[in-house]
């Protein structure tokens, strides 16, 4: 079985010493990092702005994931992909023209990707998943760190893990991800897992063991 591929979510890190987190989780062999970008009105939370893209992008050589939750993010496509982003993700409810904006992020070099809502359904974004390098379904409803898993969720990615295959994208999940889940959902096709408040809460290089395995 391949192993899972991990996006700890900066949005959970302490900022007070987040260059010296990103560098302890980059030495623990972290994947990618995972940053909320919140706006304050697709999502009821502000989170993560320019300056912590930067401090990121100091602090280490991985690749970064943005997940933006803001409204009309085709116009700020050209600022994340300058800032640095390897993956790009949007909500389609967010944007006008989702299947140009997955473009767009495509042409400028970075990975385009789509974020699924918990009452989003699969249907109802099934023609951009072909336009799509990564998936990102979200098993809480998008604002906050450390909200409870919704266990309705899990039928959709089953659905999605068959797809991934076909279609050839990364499907990652969001929300309260700890060492079980990845061992419960790595079978089903999922392959990349944002972990917020489950790694940063206790000794991250010994969640991470645990994930590993
Ligand atoms: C939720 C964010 C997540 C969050 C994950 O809106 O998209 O990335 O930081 O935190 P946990 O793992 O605590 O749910
Ligand atoms: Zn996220």
């Amino acid at each position: 079985m391949i192993r899972a591929k991990i996006h700890p979510s900066v949005l959970c890190a302490n900022h007070g010493e987040l260059k010296n987190d990103i560098v302890k989780l980059t030495n623990a062999g972290v994947d990618y990092f995972h940053i909320d970008v919140m706006d304050g009105s697709f999502v009821p939370n502000f989170g993560c702005g320019t300056e912590i893209i930067r401090t990121v992008k100091q602090s280490t050589d991985i690749p970064i994931d943005v997940h933006l939750m803001i409204n009309d993010p085709a116009r700020h496509i050209k600022l994340f992909c300058d800032l640095g982003a390897d993956i790009i993700t949007f909500h389609p409810e967010t944007d006008n023209h989702p299947a140009r904006t997955l473009s767009v992020i495509r042409e400028m070099g970075v990975v385009p990707g789509i974020a699924i809502n918990p009452g989003t359904s699969v249907e109802m974004v099934k023609e951009l998943l072909p336009l799509c390098g990564h998936v990102l379904a979200m098993t809480v409803n998008p604002g906050f760190a450390g909200q409870p898993f919704l266990e309705y969720t899990v039928d959709k990615l089953k659905v999605l893990g068959k797809l991934a295959g076909e279609f050839g994208f990364s499907l990652c999940i969001d929300g309260n991800v700890n060492a079980e889940r990845v061992h419960e959902l790595l079978p089903l096709g999922v392959t990349n897992f944002v972990m917020g408040t489950a790694l940063f809460r206790d000794d991250y290089l010994e969640v991470l063991q645990h994930t590993f395995i």
